[in-house]
């Protein structure tokens, strides 16, 4: 019996419809558009701005496209897993709110934390399930309300992040298409440049948390990009060598959208024109865990079966990682 892989068959997206603009942002801080441009290749992100909704309020529409889009109901879901720093709550999983609120009454659910690199761990451990034959349908979810953790004073991070949520299916294939191979990292020793430093039981809630701004997400901006720069371009090119994969054999470069300058690099270690590389944060900005689905349903219309894609992710961790798949459907 030929092997069995977890298949993409299926892809969605949302983003909220509220514009924040370089211009707006230049309001608010002491920045401007041509900074913010040349600096990030960001120009605009969408914002969830109406009051009491949440990350699971943005996977509702995209997972229900999805689902009409295959032709199937809530109820044949399997398994969900939801890859977000930003869960509705800390408890429960929003997981399980996105599986009430869809009926997805058969299925079971989980969060994965792994901040930008989230839909990548996601797609992988999704991936073992169908591999196993343990699951037959299940929903790999990456959204992220990044205004929600925010401070809308500080000009390092408020430029950079946006709101959005996208969605995939994996369901079993035996034509040899789907996830092939994946190559995931993570160093705890990157946890002092980029983070949320109170709400845990680190630092749980206080009146002084909140005055000290600790709720709100740090990054180091520079330390980072030096980081995400090296790993992400080194894990892509790592997983191409390990495939034998040429340049040319790369149909598309699916890189999580953090800035413009870290695509580039990575695009060029692995001697990939732009032209085969996916990039809308000039529209949406770091969406976190929802940059990459949210490539993937961008494209989907140009995506052929048996389409050779590279997913590449740098985060919060620090985490980081690379998924070689086959695209399986599409003419
Ligand atoms: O997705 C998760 C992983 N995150 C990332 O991959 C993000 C990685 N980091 C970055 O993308 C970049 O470091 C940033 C976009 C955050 C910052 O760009 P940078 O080129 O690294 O700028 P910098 O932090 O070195 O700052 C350069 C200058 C500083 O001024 P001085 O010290 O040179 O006078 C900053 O104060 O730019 C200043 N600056 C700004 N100026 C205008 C910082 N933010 C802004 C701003 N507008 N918004």
């Amino acid at each position: 019996m030929s092997k069995i892989h977890a298949a993409i068959t299926a892809v969605n997206g949302y983003v909220p419809d509220y514009i924040l603009t370089n211009d707006e942002l230049a309001t608010m801080v002491d920045t401007n558009d041509e900074w913010i441009t040349t600096r990030t290749g960001i120009k605009e992100r969408r914002i969830l701005k109406e009051e009491g909704k949440a990350t699971s309020d943005m996977a509702v529409p995209a997972v229900m496209g999805l689902l009409e889009k295959r032709g199937i109901g809530a109820e044949e879901i399997d398994l969900i897993i939801f890859c977000t720093c930003t869960p509705d709550m800390p408890f429960p999983a929003t997981a399980n709110i996105l599986a009430d609120k869809i009926g997805a009454v058969n299925a079971w659910g989980y969060d994965l934390q792994a901040a930008c690199s989230g839909f990548i761990f996601g797609l992988t451990t999704g991936a073992q399930f169908i591999e196993s034959g343990k699951h037959k349908k299940v929903l790999v979810v990456g959204g992220d309300k990044m205004s929600s953790i925010i401070n809308y004073k500080d000009r390092t991070t408020c430029i950079i992040f946006g709101d959005g949520c996208g969605a995939v299916l994996l369901e079993p294939n035996e034509e040899g298409l789907g996830v092939i191979d994946s190559i995931l990292k993570s160093d705890g020793s990157g946890c002092p440049y980029l983070n949320i430093k109170a709400g845990g039981s680190l630092y749980p809630a206080s009146h002084q948390t909140v005055d000290a701004a600790m709720h709100f997400a740090y990054q180091e901006g520079r330390t980072v990009f030096k980081f995400a720069v090296t790993n992400m371009a080194e894990v892509a090119a790592d997983i191409m060598k390990r495939n034998n994969l040429t340049a040319n054999e790369v149909t598309w470069l699916v890189p999580h959208q953090a800035n413009k300058r870290i695509i580039d690099a990575t695009a060029e270690r692995m001697g990939i024109g732009e032209e085969k590389v996916m990039v809308n944060i000039q529209r949406y900005g770091n969406t976190t865990a929802g940059t990459i689905p949210l490539c993937l349903w961008e494209w989907e219309n140009q995506l052929k079966k048996g389409d050779n894609l590279v997913l590449a992710a740098f985060g919060g961790g620090f985490t980081w990682g690379s998924v070689y798949l086959k695209w399986a459907y599409g003419t």
